[in-house]
């Protein structure tokens, strides 16, 4: 039996930046409640391509309800124990119809083997941003393949790099308002800092919660995101067996430019088979 390689700090703390948030999926669903626009592109390309969906890094299933509610049979994936007990607690409320159309399962998107393939893939949110190397991100694009009908469709969203923001001092606390975690009822003050290894394209933020009625009560919650730059992502998806067929600057599919805030990708299938017996010809 071989024993698990200990982790090098810079791996544990990317994990614990790629995990802490989702410890608290009341707190995640309270955040991003206002999160919409993605919710409506994903909902709306789903039903009119029609067939089956596979969601990598499902979470609470903000996006996975929405699909299964709009009519679409939908399995979502997840490596969070807490974000899956959260969206089994969704599920169940769910009308008894869209119940039958969902499936949750615990598994990486790096490595996970469903034995199926769907019409869609999707990984919403800036899933991709919490792959920190290039053997992450080819084992998610190979799981995508292994998932994916010849003829359907690979969706994904980034944020967009911005160097201006992404240069922010490491050492300045951004002060927002005062928010409310349902985990435990309590309001807190919050502050965020951010600090970008323009080395490795990792951006660390760190959310900074301190307790309104006791100041003495605070945590910090890391959160890792590896930023992509539009042609990088265009390689990375084209050498991993992709064409890029819309690059959206938008959730309501205005063109990816300069100054966009995320990088929506539909992407499908490289016809490889076809390619390679044209050029034997
Ligand atoms: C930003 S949340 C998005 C959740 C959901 N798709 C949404 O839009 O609200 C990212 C999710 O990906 C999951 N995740 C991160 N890395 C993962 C991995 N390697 N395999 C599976 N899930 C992963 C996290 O647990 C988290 O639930």
């Amino acid at each position: 039996m071989t024993t698990p390689r200990k982790k090098t700090p810079r791996e544990a703390s990317l994990e614990r930046g790629t995990r802490a948030l989702y410890e608290r999926p009341r707190y995640y669903d309270h955040a991003y409640r206002a999160h919409k626009a993605d919710v409506a592109f994903y909902s709306a390309l789903a039903a009119k391509r029609g067939g089956s969906v596979l969601e990598l890094g499902a979470g609470t299933g903000r996006i996975t309800l929405a699909l299964a509610r709009a009519g679409v049979e939908v399995v979502g994936v997840d490596q969070s124990r807490a974000m899956l007990e959260r969206a089994a607690e969704r599920i169940e409320r769910l009308p008894a119809a869209a119940r039958t159309r969902v499936q949750m399962r615990a598994g990486d998107m790096r490595t996970i083997r469903l034995r199926r393939r769907f019409d869609l893939v999707i990984a919403p949110f800036n899933l991709f941003m919490h792959l920190f190397s290039r053997s992450d991100i080819e084992q998610a694009l190979a799981t995508v393949r292994a998932h994916l009908a010849p003829s359907g469709r690979f969706v994904m969203d980034v944020m967009m790099p911005d160097l201006g923001t992404l240069r922010r001092d490491p050492e300045r606390v951004y002060r927002c308002r005062p928010i409310f975690d349902p985990t435990d009822g309590k309001r807190y003050a919050y502050g965020e800092t951010f600090d970008y290894d323009a080395r490795s394209q990792v951006q660390t933020v760190r959310m900074m919660f301190q307790r309104l009625d006791r100041p003495e009560l605070d945590h910090t919650t890391p959160l890792c995101l590896r930023f992509y730059f539009p042609e990088e992502l265009a390689a990375l998806l084209h050498y991993n067996g992709f064409t890029i067929e819309h690059s959206f600057g938008d959730f309501d599919r205005s063109p990816l430019t300069e100054h966009s805030e995320h990088q929506v990708l539909i992407a499908r299938l490289r016809n490889t088979q076809s390619r390679a017996g044209r050029q034997r010809k």
